[in-house]
């Protein structure tokens, strides 16, 4: 039997940021509230989220393929994206449930598009023709200091606290993770609808509060005490 279809389609939200901005621990900050509410979310994380998808995240990750060329980066990002729209975040909205996924397409913008400098066209391009063009309903774009939040992701993975090198991004220098900011900042003010910035560089429970107001807005819902 085919799977339930729901009248109401869910929420996408995405996180974006610098490494070690603190996405992941708002994302599940986040799904722990909604949980109060009694609002399952489903998180997941680009590049992966699929079994291939993880697959290709080592690849992209691990600090040993220094040679991967910059188009060769682009393509796979876009390759685990395509299956994970597929396999996992399309399923999830047509069943109703929101989906809190770690980075997206604007990921790609602003690392490769900007770090990588192959600009924004071809990334807009790939994303019309593998990605169907899916936009997220809101994405939350955590502004952090480039020097505290690559010192924090770089301290991290040194401790090998996953067990994979996952190093690779953060070898890039200072002027890379400027180019990425800036072009994070660009794609904020063209999409203004969609995308908020909000600022993280307070407490993690500061931070929370800020999004967990932006999100109650966008699934218009009603008040509560959190
Ligand atoms: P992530 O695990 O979210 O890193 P962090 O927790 O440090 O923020 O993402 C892994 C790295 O992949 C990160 O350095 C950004 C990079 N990346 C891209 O360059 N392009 C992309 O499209 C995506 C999804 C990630």
């Amino acid at each position: 039997m085919p799977p339930a279809r729901h009248s109401h389609r869910g929420k996408f939200i995405t996180f974006e940021g610098l490494d070690g901005s603190g996405k992941s621990t708002q994302i599940n900050r986040l799904a722990a509230t909604l949980a109060q509410w009694k609002i399952p979310a489903a998180i997941t994380r680009e590049p992966g989220g699929t079994a291939t998808g993880e697959k290709i995240r080592r690849l992209l990750l691990d600090s040993a393929n220094a040679e991967l060329s910059p188009l060769a980066e682009l393509a796979l990002m876009f390759a685990s994206r395509a299956q994970h729209i597929r396999e996992v975040i399309e399923p999830a909205l047509a069943e109703g449930r929101i989906v809190l996924c770690d980075r997206f397409t604007d990921s790609t913008e602003a690392y490769q598009g900007g770090g990588r400098k192959l600009g924004s066209a071809s990334v807009l391009a790939l994303h019309r023709i593998l990605c169907g063009d899916l936009q997220p309903d809101l994405t939350i774009l955590m502004d952090s200091d480039i020097a505290a939040s690559v010192e924090r992701a770089r301290r991290r993975n040194r401790s090998g606290k996953s067990g994979v090198d996952e190093n690779r991004f953060e070898q890039e220098n200072r002027a890379f993770f400027s180019r990425v900011r800036h072009a994070y900042h660009a794609l904020a003010a063209r999409d203004a609808d969609r995308v908020v910035v909000v600022n993280a560089r307070g407490t993690p429970a500061q931070t929370h509060r800020k999004i967990v107001e932006l999100v109650r807005r966008k699934l218009n819902l009603p008040h509560r005490a959190t």
